[in-house]
């Protein structure tokens, strides 16, 4: 039989945290009848964000033809619905039973390339899409196209999203943290950039590549169109590609607050030199179809070789699957003016967004009313990374790096797993994602429907103030 001790070592080394023990142990108490709020993870629709009819209505007729005439005599669906479906089903005749080319299908990485140059006025290249199982295969094939040895590195932000710190942990590559400014909305610092950069070549390690999350995960954090720049004129300069993660490219709650993408700044500062992979998913934004797991990178300043390759990769898996590349094109080509399914469309899309937004001030300003407790509030994304203070512990000044990790690791995974039993309230570590030495966080979502966010906010005070009262009298 095969034994743990006989299998990959980076396979044991992985860690993500957002599906970790503490997670396990929320199952455990949800087995034995106990209500647990799950706010570890980005899934909306497991917390009653409902899928959008547009996408449902069209995908349950590409699925299942046969009900096409039936949709259409007995009006069950918009006439613009049916027609759609038809036309879906005209130019790939097989359905969803039938791989389709590695890249994925022709027409809707069209749909997505339509939808970079209308989102950002700038020309695309659907011979530089690839559509992807989500966001994160996409992420990987990244990482695994650029590692060449154990000493290539990434640069990943901390806080980072643990898809990242994970996947470099499986294919064997370096992680450079650069810490994010949080005394600065968690914008990014080109010095802190410069020291983490130099740093790692002294420990020997190639960087490759400089990852950067925006909006933010676990952040929430908006990125301003200044700082985009200096990220670009920082990878220029030190020979690096940068990965966007634009996957929650939606979910900005405050209008001053644009959504600029990498693609855009470097075309309107005219980089060729640096090759950009952008990421984007049907998971986040107001689709939430993270079952559905579809997406797409696309790659930019990349030579015809290195693409050919990329497209080899994806067909090592053959392709993305079928639906959800359908997902993807119903993301990038949503109803428009004028047609019948259009109004429903806007309202249902406007009623999440604008539910999203009053809940990430509701727990924004809720948790800045705890005493021992801030946040930056969210502006972008479904997430707040909450500082918490602890008192009392050891000191930690003299601590080796991999020792205090471990002790800080212990200590604020006991605080999240003791609200865990408390509270039924299910959040991750900071220590998951990374974290200033010294300071604690944790991650929680603002997908919970908003009564009970307001519930969660009373919840988290009440136990916040037992925790450490408990530990400064210990
Ligand atoms: C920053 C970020 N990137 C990528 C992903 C993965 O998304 P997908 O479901 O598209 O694989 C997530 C999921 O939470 C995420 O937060």
């Amino acid at each position: 039989m095969i034994t743990i001790d006989t299998l990959s070592p980076r396979l044991l080394d992985a860690r993500y945290a957002v599906r970790g023990p503490i997670v396990n142990r929320a199952q455990q108490l949800e087995e034995r009848g106990r209500t647990v709020i799950y706010c570890n993870i980005g899934n909306p629709q497991a917390l009653q964000q409902r899928p959008l009819t547009y996408l449902r209505q069209l995908l349950s007729l590409v699925e299942y033809p046969e009900l096409l005439r039936r949709a259409e005599t007995e009006r069950l669906y918009p006439a613009d619905i049916v027609r759609r479906a038809r036309t879906i089903l005209a130019q790939h005749p097989p359905g969803t039973g039938a791989y389709s080319q590695s890249p994925g299908l022709p027409f809707v990485r069209q749909a997505v390339a339509d939808f970079i140059t209308k989102r950002d006025g700038i020309p695309a290249d659907k011979g530089h899409i690839i559509l992807t199982d989500g966001a994160s295969k996409g992420v990987q094939a990244v990482i695994t196209a650029l590692l060449r040895s154990p000493a290539d590195g990434f640069m990943i932000p901390i806080p980072q999203y643990p898809l990242y710190s994970a996947s470099l942990t499986l294919y064997g590559g370096a992680r450079i943290g650069y810490f994010l400014d949080e005394d600065h909305g968690w914008q990014l610092d080109e010095s802190i950039l410069t020291r983490s950069i130099q740093d790692a070549k002294k420990r020997g390690i190639n960087p490759r590549g400089v990852v950067v999350i925006n909006p933010g995960n676990p952040t929430g954090a908006v990125l301003s169109a200044e700082n985009i720049g200096m990220i670009i004129r920082f990878a220029k300069t030190h020979g690096l590609a940068i990965i966007a993660d634009e996957v929650y490219q939606e979910n900005i709650y405050d209008q001053h607050l644009p959504f600029w993408s990498f693609a855009k700044i470097m075309a309107e500062t005219g980089e060729r030199d640096v090759t950009l992979f952008s990421l984007h998913s049907v998971s986040k934004g107001f689709l939430g179809e993270c079952g559905h797991r579809g997406g797409y990178v696309e790659f930019r300043n990349i030579p015809d070789d290195v693409l050919a390759q990329f497209v080899k990769l994806q067909s090592i898996s053959l392709c993305a699957n079928l639906v959800g590349q359908l997902a993807t094109y119903m993301m990038v080509a949503p109803p428009q003016q004028g047609e019948e399914s259009y109004a429903g469309y806007i309202s249902e899309k406007e009623a999440i967004l604008h539910d999203l937004k009053a809940k990430a001030e509701i727990l924004g300003n809720g948790i800045n009313g705890i005493k021992g407790m801030s946040v930056t509030v969210p502006h972008g994304a479904m997430y707040a990374f909450v500082r918490f203070e602890l008192p009392g512990g050891k000191d930690v000044a003299h601590m080796r790096a991999a020792e205090r990790e471990a002790y800080e690791e212990e200590r604020d995974s006991a605080y999240c797993l003791a609200l865990l039993e408390e509270t039924g309230i299910c959040v991750v570590p900071g220590s998951g994602f990374g974290q200033k030495p010294g300071t604690f966080h944790f991650r929680t979502t603002f997908l919970p429907p908003r009564a009970e966010i307001e519930g969660l906010v009373a919840k988290l005070k009440t136990f916040h103030e037992r925790y450490t009262h408990d530990m400064s009298v210990a």
